[in-house]
């Protein structure tokens, strides 16, 4: 269930981002329940090579990882950051806690159905796992991590979520994460590589519509929290990449010139044919931008793990002292 004021900031977001020029939406409102379960066909469609690179990473180099958060008898704590069906992180809490790793996990998401199911099936699935579920919005709950303070803290932020910032704000975001780090604690981030362009565009634009339905349910979500008349027969999904700077972007774009009523903002808004919303950001990376991306955000690189086809990459960072 959603907070009054979660959806006054729905509502708040929303108003700002279409009465801005070019409009945007943020993607952080891709994932209500609909939104999840669509981001899960995502994740399991040939096209979307980054979950199968992540979870290579994981099955082939889980002992590495293991020794790498291994932090003496004292044992570390695992935080997650936006956790999803935690399906690829499954695979590292298995090995852990096959190899009686002194542990906890504590994931965080948004949405409350996601945190629900995941702490279902971790029960299931790893009986022996300690593990605290947290909802809620994880730039609000950053600074609250500093308290944690008893054991070595390990934050993950995977899937290249990273990706959905601008650089600029990449940096803005990785400096609060440190603020909230103690000296030993490590922070464990995906990064997608750059790759060939069609292989990106393809996976941001899959044949089979998966991509083109998960960011028209933006416009689904406004409809039924917001009480707005968009018709999704009117916009189509859109994915553009520039090789050069690494930025892969989402729009909708309006096929025709329109008008679309939000009752609860009191407001109509036009969009002309061809206009476009902007409505996600998924940055790709060389292992040159990862490397100043730490030192501008005051991180030193332990180290990095790719997989067989250098497409991903996971990066294990420690506070630069
Ligand atoms: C792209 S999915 C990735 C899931 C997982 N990290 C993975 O790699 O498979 C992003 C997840 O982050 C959650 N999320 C997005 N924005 C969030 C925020 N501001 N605070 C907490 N969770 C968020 C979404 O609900 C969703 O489950």
């Amino acid at each position: 269930m959603e907070t009054e004021n979660q959806k006054n900031e729905f509502l708040h977001d929303t108003l700002k981002g279409l009465s801005s020029k070019p409009k945007y939406l943020s993607s952080k409102y891709f994932y209500d329940e609909r939104g999840s379960k669509i981001f899960q066909d995502i994740m399991r469609m040939p096209e979307y090579y980054l979950t199968d690179c992540e979870l290579e990473i994981f099955k082939t180099q889980q002992q590495k990882i293991l020794n790498d958060f291994t932090n003496g008898p004292a044992g570390f704590d695992v935080l997650e950051l936006g956790a999803g069906d935690g399906m690829k992180t499954k695979v590292l809490l298995k090995h852990f806690v096959n190899q009686n790793a002194n542990f906890t996990y504590s994931p965080v998401d948004i949405s409350g159905t996601v945190i629900s199911q995941l702490i279902k099936d971790l029960k299931n699935e790893i009986p022996h796992l300690q593990v605290e579920g947290l909802k809620g919005d994880y730039f609000k709950m950053i600074s609250s991590f500093k308290d944690k303070v008893s054991k070595r803290k390990i934050i993950l932020f995977l899937g290249s979520n990273i990706g959905n910032f601008s650089l600029e704000d990449s940096v803005g975001f990785l400096i609060k994460l440190r603020k909230s780090m103690n000296k030993n604690d490590l922070l464990f981030i995906g990064f997608d590589l750059k790759k060939e362009n069609s292989l990106i565009l393809d996976a941001y634009n899959d044949a089979g519509g998966h991509t083109a339905a998960f960011n028209l349910n933006l416009l689904y979500r406004i409809n039924t929290e917001l009480d707005s008349n968009f018709d999704l027969d009117n916009f189509y999904h859109e994915e553009v990449y520039d090789a050069d700077s690494g930025k892969a972007e989402s729009f909708l774009i309006s096929k025709v010139d329109q008008k679309v009523t939000i009752k609860k903002l009191n407001k109509t808004f036009s969009f002309a044919q061809g206009e476009k919303i902007f409505t996600e950001m998924s940055q790709k990376f060389d292992i040159r931008m990862v490397e100043e991306l730490a030192e501008k955000s005051g991180f030193k690189i332990v180290r990095n793990y790719l997989d067989k086809r250098q497409y991903f990459m996971n990066s294990l960072w420690r506070l630069k002292l």
